[in-house]
């Protein structure tokens, strides 16, 4: 099979590194790739966004399945213009992936399918928002973008100024532009978040292993929001007994409803939950793989990825056996000076091979480029060094390791990855609520 992935940073390398390895694979292409990924597969100089250069190319090299990264090309509809054109796509259709497009989207089909999730109000007009806020006794409070706004969308506000702000900055700022153009003033819901991300072919819901996510770029949860500083897989306390009732209680009934919409949805879907007191909620849905999620997810996988995309492409996921490592795996990103804010471009990067040559690591690249015979750093997140170990301890002292090789000016990556999981693997805390049960 000729595969192209579509992308060019950590979670695609992940894909890349897994179809690389698949006994269906002849070739793999990544447009546009990176310089870790040009090691694996060949790169292809066509942005993720320009859909007709990706519909040339894919029709030019008679490519049987291509897998999308991002979310912008699937919201904008990157899976029906290659679905019209009679080429195999992993990614849901434009109407699908509203559910990460549209929050209002994805809370209307939650409430369809009965799935807990936050209350929320929807605002066009500043006037209207503030009287909201004025009825609110409870902060803090979430603002939130409607639309696709870089994953910088929502604004925890703490207070009735700082929420008037947000409203402000989405509403007559346009710091999101057209995506900001209608918000949702919504609960905010206490607890510990989990990812969980499933295979999706219309009808059949696969769950992979849950992941925890490491936003804030300091140690301690301190400091902005990031696209994701580490992770970790499975998470201690989420086990498969929840996981098969979230999907059966939450993702199921959704696809479900989207099908009563008639909207098929094929790819990944991507749940954010928050277990609360009350049980496990939705926080929001993603139509893609999470970065760096993945990363730490398919070093577990011990089933052929390019078989499971392509089942579920080709609406056969029913039945399919999906098996896991029994290790865990410890994910950490390592990004340039002034991130998240801003980047720095053309560093030096060192130490690469003595990192991937540590037992059980892997070295994802993400904004990464070749420069002469350098390495160099090509973007905000750099680098993601996953390891597996037989507990987390292990897997993050290997990731940590990895890292101690790896050298460019201005690096930053969080201590603390994974601490937490390991505290909770040695009985030391408890992440979530005693009996949880989905
Ligand atoms: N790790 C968060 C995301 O992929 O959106």
């Amino acid at each position: 099979m000729r595969v192209l992935v579509v992308g060019g940073g950590g979670r695609e390398h992940a894909l890349v590194h897994s179809f690389a390895s698949s006994r269906l694979a002849t070739q793999v292409f990544c447009a546009p790739g990176n310089a870790g990924i040009a090691a694996e597969a060949d790169c292809v100089d066509v942005g993720g966004d320009d859909l007709p250069g990706l519909l040339a190319f894919a029709r030019r090299e008679r490519i049987d399945l291509t897998v999308i990264g991002p979310e912008t090309p699937l919201v904008a509809g990157i899976a029906d213009r290659f679905t019209d054109d009679g080429l195999l796509v992993f990614g849901p259709n434009a109407r699908a992936a509203q559910l990460e497009g549209s929050k209002l989207f994805a809370k209307q089909v939650m409430e369809d399918a009965g799935a807990p999730t936050g209350r929320y109000r929807r605002h066009t007009t500043v006037a209207g928002a503030f009287a909201d806020l004025d009825e609110q006794a409870d902060y803090p409070i979430v603002v939130k973008a409607d639309g696709l706004a870089a994953g910088k969308g929502v604004l925890i506000c703490n207070d009735r100024d700082e929420a008037r702000d947000a409203v402000d900055a989405c509403l007559v700022e346009k710091r999101f532009g057209d995506a900001g153009d209608a918000i949702l003033i919504e609960e905010f819901l206490q607890g510990s978040e989990v990812s969980l991300l499933a295979l999706c072919d219309g009808k059949t819901v696969v769950p992979m292993a849950p992941a925890q996510d490491y936003k804030r770029i300091f140690a301690d949860d301190e400091g902005p929001n990031t696209g994701g500083m580490g992770s970790y897989c499975p998470v201690p306390g989420f086990g498969p007994d929840v996981v098969e009732r979230v999907i059966a209680d939450r993702f199921q009934p959704v696809l479900d409803a989207l099908r009563r919409r008639g909207v098929e949805y094929r790819g990944v879907l991507y749940g954010g939950l928050i277990v609360t007191a009350q049980g496990v909620k939705l926080l929001e849905f993603n139509c893609r793989f999470g970065d760096p999620e993945t990363q730490a997810i398919l070093p577990r996988l011990d089933s052929d990825l390019l078989e499971l995309c392509l089942a579920a492409a080709n609406g056969e996921l029913a039945g399919v056996p999906v098996a896991w490592k029994p290790q865990q795996c410890v994910t950490v990103v390592m990004a340039s000076r002034g991130y998240p804010a801003t980047s720095s471009k053309g560093d030096v990067i060192t130490g690469l091979a003595e990192a991937a040559a540590e037992p059980g690591v892997t070295v994802y690249h993400a904004g990464t480029a070749r420069k002469d015979d350098h390495v160099v750093t090509a973007g905000g997140r750099v680098l993601a060094v996953s390891a597996l170990g037989n507990d987390f301890a292990a897997a993050r002292d290997a990731a940590y390791a990895g890292i101690a090789h790896i050298r460019f000016d201005g690096m930053q990556c969080r201590p603390d990855i994974a601490e937490r999981a390991v505290r909770a693997e040695q009985g030391r805390l408890r992440l979530f609520p005693a009996g949880l049960a989905g």
